[in-house]
C-alpha cells in the first residue's frame, strides 16, 4: 500500500452512513469534479443527466490505482487478466462461463468496441438494427461508422417488440446485403433487463435473416436485487455474436478506459482479426483498475444496488406526491429513470423547461430517438437528498 494521503472518502472503504456509496460525499466535494457531469452547467444547476455516479471509488480500486501510480506502473496494457476477472465475475453472478481467452479481445471502451464489432461483420452502407428510444451515442456512432440505421422500437412497456424486430430484419437484409443489430442489455434508457426470451425471440430471427449480433451489455451487473441478468451470448443460438462488457458504469470508472469484447464460440475467429492497436487503446490503468473492481468489487457493488433499489422508491414517492402527472415505471436494471412527461404539456423537450425554470439538468429525450420525445431521463445514482432535491425543482418548474 502506498503511503499517500487519500481523500476521507476513500480512507472510508467508499461507503457511506448505512454503507451506501452514494451517501459518502457532499455535493460540495462532487462539485469539486472536474468531469462531464459537474462542468456542462453552471453550479447553481444540479446535473442528473450523463451516466455518472455520486460516488468514491471502492477502496479495492483505489489501492490498486494507488500502487500502479506510485510504482511508475503506466505503461502499456497486455496479457489476459481483464478476461480472466471477468470471466470470474460472469460465472459468480450469473452462472456463464463464455468469458475465456480466445475469445476475447481488449477495447479501448464499450463505443469503440461497438463500432470495432460491427466493422467486423458489416461494410460500409450496411444496415444496423436499433432499438428506439435508445443510447444517443448509438446513432452518432452508425453515423460515423456510415452504417445506415434501422428502427425497431420498443413497445409501449418499454422492452423489445419481437414483431417490430422481425420486420426490422427482413428490411435490414433486403437486397442481399450483411447487417447487423445493436441490442442494448440491460436497456438505456427504460432499464428493461430482457428476459430469456425476449432474448430467444431477437436471436432466432437473426440466426433465420442471418442478421449479426452486437450486444452492448455494459449495464449488465446493475439490475435490481431479485432480477436476473442474462448474458445474450448463454442463449442457444447465439454463437455467431458478440458481447461488450466493462467495469466503467457499475464501478464509475469511465475515465479509466477499458473494456472487453467477448465473441460467441462461431466469432472467436472474426474477433482475432480485430487489428492490434483497438487493443492498443485501453488504457494501463483502466484494465488495473477494472480487474479490482471485477476481482474485489462485489460487496461495494451489491451496497450500491441496495442504495439505487432504495433511490427507485424513493423517486416513485417523490413524483406521487409532488408530480403524480409523471409516468415512471421503476427500473430494473441501470441506474436511470425513464420518466413520460408527455401529460404535463411542457412539448416535447421537457428537460429544457426543467433546466431553465428549475435549476436542474436532465438528459432530453430526443436524441434517444423514436419514442423519446415529452421524455426525460433522470440519474439515480445520486445521494436521496439529491433525488429529492432534484424532483423539488422539476416540481418548481412546473408549478
Ligand atoms: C448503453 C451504453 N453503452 C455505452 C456507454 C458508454 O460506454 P463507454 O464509455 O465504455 O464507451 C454508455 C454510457 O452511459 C451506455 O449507457
Amino acid at each position: 500500500m502506498a503511503d499517500f494521503p487519500m481523500s476521507p472518502a476513500a480512507e472510508a472503504g467508499a461507503s457511506g452512513p448505512g454503507g451506501n456509496p452514494l451517501r459518502a460525499l457532499t455535493l460540495d466535494q462532487l462539485r469539486r469534479r472536474t468531469s462531464s457531469k459537474w462542468r456542462a452547467y453552471p453550479p447553481d444547476v444540479l446535473p442528473l443527466w450523463v451516466a455518472e455516479m455520486d460516488v468514491p471509488l471502492p477502496g479495492p480500486v483505489v489501492r490498486a490505482l494507488t500502487e500502479a501510480i506510485a510504482l511508475g506502473d503506466t505503461g502499456y496494457a497486455t496479457g489476459e487478466e481483464y478476461t480472466r476477472a471477468l470471466g470470474g465475475f460472469a460465472r459468480r453472478r450469473w452462472g456463464w462461463d463464455g468469458v475465456v481467452p480466445g475469445r476475447t479481445a481488449l477495447v479501448p471502451d464499450v463505443m469503440h468496441g461497438v463500432v470495432e464489432m460491427l466493422r467486423l461483420v458489416t461494410d460500409p452502407g450496411d444496415a444496423v438494427v436499433v432499438n428506439p428510444p435508445v443510447y444517443p451515442p448509438f446513432f452518432g456512432a452508425l453515423r460515423h461508422a456510415g452504417r445506415r440505421i434501422v428502427e425497431a422500437p420498443l413497445n409501449a412497456a418499454g422492452r423489445i417488440d419481437p414483431t417490430a424486430v422481425e420486420g426490422a430484419f427482413a428490411k435490414a437484409v433486403a437486397g442481399g446485403r450483411r447487417a447487423a443489430c445493436l441490442l442494448c442489455s440491460p436497456h438505456n434508457p427504460t432499464g428493461a433487463v430482457h428476459s430469456r426470451a425476449e432474448l430467444a425471440a431477437v436471436a432466432e430471427p437473426a440466426a433465420a435473416y442471418g442478421v449479426r449480433m452486437v450486444v452492448d451489455e455494459i449495464h449488465a451487473p446493475l439490475v435490481r436485487p431479485g432480477t436476473r441478468f442474462v448474458p445474450y451470448l448463454s442463449v442457444p443460438g447465439t454463437e455467431g455474436a458478440f458481447a461488450l462488457l466493462s467495469a466503467s458504469k457499475a464501478w464509475h470508472l469511465a475515465g479509466a478506459k477499458a473494456a472487453l469484447a467477448v465473441a460467441g464460440a462461431g466469432a472467436a475467429d472474426e474477433l482475432a482479426r480485430l487489428p492490434s492497436m483497438v487493443g492498443e487503446g485501453a488504457s494501463h490503468l483502466g484494465v488495473i483498475a477494472h480487474v479490482a473492481a471485477l476481482r474485489h468489487g462485489e460487496p461495494w457493488l451489491d451496497a450500491l444496488l441496495a442504495g439505487i433499489d432504495g433511490n427507485r422508491r424513493l423517486l416513485g414517492e417523490l413524483l406521487d406526491r409532488y408530480l403524480p402527472d409523471v409516468r415512471y415505471v421503476p427500473p430494473e436494471g441501470t441506474y436511470l429513470a425513464w420518466l413520460d412527461c408527455r401529460a404535463l404539456g411542457l412539448g416535447d423537450d421537457p428537460a429544457a423547461v426543467f433546466l431553465e425554470r428549475g435549476r436542474v439538468a436532465l438528459s432530453s429525450g430526443i436524441p434517444f430517438g423514436t419514442g423519446g420525445a415529452g421524455h426525460v431521463r433522470l440519474n439515480l445514482a445520486a445521494s436521496p437528498e439529491v433525488i429529492t432535491e432534484a424532483v423539488r425543482r422539476m416540481a418548481k418548474a412546473v408549478g
